[in-house]
């Protein structure tokens, strides 16, 4: 009956039932506290008409009625906080071992890149089923990379990265929009998703692949340079960078902070707001040198080093590494 007139987006990823949950009991609180007022309203407006010779009764206050309508709205408030809390972090918290695709908006377009070097211009290829985290920044202005159909929704920033991620449920193509207004062309800042069974996207995989993302990011990192001080020995001016992402950092100023994406990013464009404790601040910046493909290339080989074996340089992070990750073959 509704196949021309959908209520509803799609839904086609494992959050989407949730939020679809969440909109609905919004829904229908919003709309029974609006029956209630105007049945009220058309009751009271009957019951206390102006009638000649009847005067009008002044009423002071009543406190079990006043307790009883500030009491029954908080708890009903305070479900939906926590509903809403539970949905958010679920929608705001990938998965550890979420497949990562790259993406970089600018007017208007979106590039993606996945981490096995597969690029692509206003398309996504996914399998079904699989946890798909976007690693996401702007070259220009504001955008926001929203997919209905998966209900996911998140501001693309200049200068850093954001995240989001989803987990497809049912093969299709599903619209990708722009959802932040960035100039003329936004309305055309569109593009698809294309979700694909399991065998289909490992076919589509294997067309036209340049490699992966990381082993681009090795070959910038040795034509900049990078590798002259950033040395697996630890004997050279930069830190080693072996085992370093996803780990506490401490730094000269005494703060501790995650080598994360942004921590990467952040120490290639600006080298001086963070320096790792027992170093000098003498990188030069990166900022106009790197494109943002290229930033990103950068950032998957560094991540690439936390997961490779150390090789000659089997410091105390490396080894905690492995550790880790023969837990999560064991789990697996
Ligand atoms: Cu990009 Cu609107």
């Amino acid at each position: 009956m509704f196949t021309n007139f959908p209520l509803w987006p799609e839904r086609a990823s494992t959050i989407a039932g949730n939020v679809d949950a969440l909109f609905i009991f919004l829904l229908i609180v919003s709309g029974l506290i609006t029956l209630l007022i105007f049945v009220c309203l058309v009751y009271f407006a009957a019951r206390y008409r102006y009638r000649p010779g009847v005067l009008a009764e002044q009423i002071e206050g009543s406190t079990p009625l006043e307790l009883t309508w500030s009491i029954i709205p908080l708890f009903v408030f305070v479900v939906i906080f926590f509903w809403g809390a539970v949905v958010f972090f679920k929608e705001r918290t990938p998965p550890a071992d979420a497949t990562e695709v790259y993406v970089v908006a600018k007017q208007w377009m979106w590039k993606l890149e996945h981490a096995e070097g597969q690029r692509e211009i206003n398309e996504l290829h996914v399998p079904v089923g699989r946890d798909v985290k976007m690693i996401m920044t702007s070259q220009d202005v504001i955008h926001s990379f929203f997919i209905p159909a998966f209900r996911i929704k998140q501001d693309v920033l200049p200068g850093r990265y954001t995240v989001a991620w989803f987990r497809a449920t049912k093969p299709g193509t599903y619209h990708l929009f722009c959802a932040e207004y960035c100039g003329t062309q936004h309305s055309g800042m569109i593009g698809s998703i294309v979700v694909q069974e399991p065998a289909q996207y490992e076919a589509w995989m294997n067309g036209g692949s340049t490699g992966p993302l990381s082993a681009s990011g090795e070959k910038i990192f040795a034509e900049l340079g990078c590798v002259t001080c950033h040395r697996t020995d630890g004997q050279g001016r930069g830190p080693n960078l072996q085992g370093v992402f996803g780990k506490p950092v401490l730094l000269e100023d005494g703060r501790t902070v995650t080598a994360d994406e942004n921590y990467i990013r952040e120490s290639i464009l600006d080298p001086g707001a963070k320096i790792v404790n027992g170093y000098k601040p003498v990188m030069p910046t990166f900022q106009g040198l790197v494109s943002e493909e290229q930033l990103n290339a950068l950032v998957a080989y560094v991540k690439s080093l936390a997961q490779a074996s150390p090789g000659q340089a089997s410091s105390k992070a490396s080894a905690s590494t492995d550790a880790l990750q023969s837990k999560g073959s064991q789990v697996e």
